[in-house]
């Protein structure tokens, strides 16, 4: 183990010189323009694995192709993974574990915003500043090199891997749950491991159980059949945009609740040991209204910030276009007007039962003077998993043994809808394990990594598969 150590050690900075290189692809999933982008960038995992002794396959999806890397089996006749059953550990075989991570990113815009451009990665004060940094390239990196310093100091791996690497995660992961169901045999495991979130601090390392859901939707109003003059037509005309923020402006009511009938049924409210835990967290309501720049905080009554960010539901819009948005005025009534909504989700509340809410309710509030359409979304069940098994307290070991301080058990409120998919297909729990600083900016401007959080990661890497092992 120590041997892995020194090596993650004494190559620190080709590590950082390899996170810079998978940073300058621009792999933004939302934007066809990038397709090639994906393709070069999945294409530069694929060596990057082979390079480091994975046996790596591309794998075609109807989207972006899925990377997969397997650490070399030894022995134990289970080369293929086909010989193993559910549960291995349990039956004194050798532990599977999935590694999963997303090589997509979110779109860089506004550009004005970056200090420096977000596909030309700049390291600045032991950070690397670029789009996709922490969300999610240096983080599975960082789960790579841990397994890379196994191979190449020839330390025998005590669990066999496998790392599933997409490229949708940005836009709902539309391939990977089909591709997962078709790869079931292979793909079977004791568990998954994932790096796609936070942790408090670098002295508040983490363990998170829980994971808001989400629901995505578009809502669009259609009033003419083209823009018209406002002059000549307005007042006899719906103003589809003016109509389409009479119709949102019900949806959420002054006490920051969502205002749809039945939103709250299945809501699993906090426990009052839960609430006991969450307070003990850094981190004070003025800290974060000076963080994120807002002249006072918002929420729903009787919830502390923290409450509402990782346990309780809320709505988003998250885009709202209609209308003339160039220089100047131009006078007209919009043909449409349209919103890009998001509801995050607690656990026990189920997207496809609030899609269908929230369409009777629209279709309930729309005034006959416009047309509604709602879609095409998406959606993604809450998560939420018991931290008291054997697998979180190797884990909690682990992150104990890289940061060096006492781990915590956190909720977040962030969206991770595969962790579902492996529950459900492969029956396995996710280990949730963060490598993000409270401060990283994910999909804003001038996103982040910690280099700290990066070799660190590394570390944890390295302890968790001991860990994992020794169970
Ligand atoms: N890494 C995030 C999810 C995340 C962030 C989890 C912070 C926990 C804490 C992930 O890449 C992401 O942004 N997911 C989307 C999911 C959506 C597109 C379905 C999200 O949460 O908005
Ligand atoms: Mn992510």
């Amino acid at each position: 183990m120590q041997l892995v150590l020194d090596y993650l050690k004494q190559h620190e900075p080709r590590f950082i010189d390899d996170l810079c290189t998978y940073l300058r692809f621009p792999s933004v999933s939302a934007q066809s323009k990038h397709k090639g982008d994906l393709e070069a960038c999945a294409q530069w995992l694929v060596d990057y694995c082979r390079r480091m002794g994975l046996e790596v396959s591309l794998c075609r999806t109807e989207g972006n192709p899925v990377v997969v890397a397997r650490t070399p089996r030894s022995g134990h006749g289970n080369g293929d993974g086909s010989g193993r059953r559910r549960g291995a550990q349990s039956q004194g075989q050798r532990p599977h574990y999935l590694v999963y991570g997303h090589y997509d990113v979110q779109p860089p815009e506004p550009f004005e915003l970056w200090k420096s451009p977000p596909f030309e990665p700049r390291l600045e004060d032991g950070r690397v500043y670029a789009r996709g940094a922490v969300d999610n390239k240096g983080q599975h990196l960082a789960h790579l090199i841990a397994v890379e310093a196994y191979l190449k100091t020839g330390t025998p791996l005590p669990c066999d891997l496998t790392f599933v690497i997409e490229g949708e995660e940005e836009v709902g992961s539309k391939s990977l749950g089909g591709f997962l169901q078709k790869n079931v045999r292979n793909l079977r495991c004791d568990g998954v491991v994932i790096s796609d979130n936070g942790l408090p601090s670098l002295k508040l390392p983490a363990l998170t159980y829980a994971l808001r859901g989400i629901l995505a939707v578009e809502v669009t109003l259609h009033g003419p059949s083209r823009d018209l003059h406002s002059g000549i037509y307005g007042g006899s005309v719906e103003n589809p945009a003016m109509a389409l923020c009479q119709l949102l402006a019900q949806l959420r009511d002054a006490r920051g609740r969502i205002a749809i009938p039945g939103f709250y049924r299945d809501v699993l409210p906090l426990s009052s040991y839960e609430r006991k835990q969450l307070r003990k967290l850094p981190g004070s309501d003025s800290d974060l209204r000076r963080f994120v720049g807002v002249p006072q905080l918002f929420g729903e009554q009787g919830y502390t910030s923290m409450e509402r960010r990782c346990a309780r539901p809320t709505i988003e819009i998250n885009g709202l276009t209609s209308g003339y948005q160039g220089e100047g005025s131009k006078t007209i009534v919009p043909a449409w007007a349209r919103a890009k909504l998001t509801f995050r989700l607690v656990p026990k509340q189920r997207p496809d039962k609030l899609e269908a809410l929230l369409s009777r309710h629209l279709r309930k509030l729309c005034p006959p003077t416009v047309r509604l359409e709602v879609g095409p979304g998406h959606g993604g069940e809450p998560y939420l998993v018991s931290p008291t098994g054997p697998q979180a307290q190797a884990a909690l070991r682990a992150l104990k043994a890289a940061f060096h301080h006492e781990p915590v058990l956190i909720r977040e409120g962030g969206s991770i809808p595969i962790v579902n998919a492996f529950k459900k297909c492969l029956g396995v729990d996710t280990l949730l394990l963060g490598l993000a600083l409270p401060d990283d900016n994910p999909h804003s401007p001038n996103e982040k990594f910690d280099l700290a959080c990066f070799t660190t990661g590394m570390r944890m890497g390295a302890h968790l598969w001991q860990e994992l092992g020794r169970n």
